[in-house]
């Protein structure tokens, strides 16, 4: 194989409880790549549409991740990428882990998948660094195992793969705002007190446990966060409004997708996920914020080639 055409999925990180370990895949939102072999040692990226970003490669996403796996592997040729962006930089569902982790998931393709899933996550962590200043795992960890993933530990690295519930549908409005992770996470405290960490800690073995035994109230009861979204929460156009128009519209939970500024919910069927986005449009439309939005199974495969 010369040449590989992929699908790169966007990602919800963090899903309430999870700041930096929970993360899943959504189906139908997502950036194209394509990637070809080429007899130059290294490698470049030669196109990128529809968002404007370096094409250079130490400063790409993309390259960065994907010359960590060449320098692992020593390759002695070389990678061309070009890039179809449709995740817009700074929207908080995972633009920078679905260039990186694409890149490097492509390029093990190619080579006849000398590398585990496993290894592809530390090599896309590289590329987050670069964007975020922080290796987080918990986009490109959904972006390349699919549906939802816990990194159970960072060292060592320790990915789980989670149940799908089948019925479950994510519905995320983007305000057209952008923020950016390393700014989002500049906001933190970087210490939290016992009694939260209490109520955290059992939300995450919640939707864990909801997500296991398809127990949709279980994971709408765990889809809380007592420790991020009180801060974040400031950063997004009528946050408290949203979320509370979602629930009453019967999401099983709404929350921050990322770093922001999107916010998510989950639902229990797509008409429900459906009537979810309506209310989250009457609020934006009602206060004059432009958005995108979108409705969308959880992406079972990851990354896949076209
Ligand atoms: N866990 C990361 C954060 C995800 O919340 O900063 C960024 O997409």
């Amino acid at each position: 194989m010369q040449e590989i055409k992929i699908f790169c999925p966007a990602t919800i990180a963090n899903i309430s409880c999870g700041f930096d370990v929970m993360g899943l895949a959504l189906a139908s939102i997502g950036d194209e790549m394509l990637i070809r072999k080429t007899d130059n040692r290294g490698l470049t990226i030669s196109k990128i549409t529809g968002q404007n970003l370096p094409l250079e490669t130490s400063r790409n996403v993309a390259g960065v991740a994907g010359l960590a796996l060449l320098k692992d592997l020593d390759y002695s040729g070389g990678f061309e990428i070009e890039i179809r962006k449709r995740i817009k930089a700074g929207s908080g569902i995972g633009s920078s882990a679905a260039s990186a982790a694409g890149a490097v998931w492509g390029i093990n393709e190619l080579l006849g998948q000398p590398y585990s899933s496993l290894d592809l996550v530390k090599f896309a962590m590289e590329g987050e660094a670069l964007a975020s200043g922080v290796a987080h795992a918990d986009n490109v960890a959904p972006a390349l195992f699919g549906g939802f993933t816990l990194v159970r530990s960072y060292d060592p690295l320790d990915v789980v793969g989670l149940n799908t519930p089948s019925e479950l549908f994510a519905t995320v409005i983007h305000p057209q705002i952008e923020v950016k992770t390393s700014d989002s996470r500049k906001i933190l405290k970087t210490s939290i007190t016992l009694k939260d960490g209490v109520k955290q800690w059992g939300n995450v073995g919640g939707l864990v446990a909801g997500l296991f035994l398809e127990d949709y109230d279980l994971i709408g009861r765990s889809l809380v966060d007592h420790i991020v979204e009180p801060i974040r929460s400031m950063l997004i156009p009528a946050y408290s409004e949203v979320k509370e128009a979602t629930l009453s519209a019967g999401a099983l939970g709404t929350g921050i997708s990322g770093s922001g500024p999107s916010i998510f919910s989950l639902s229990q069927g797509e008409k429900n996920a459906k009537k979810v986005a309506k209310a989250m449009q009457d609020i934006y439309n009602k206060i004059g914020v432009d958005y995108d939005i979108y409705v969308s199974k959880v992406n079972k495969k990851g990354i896949y080639a076209l």
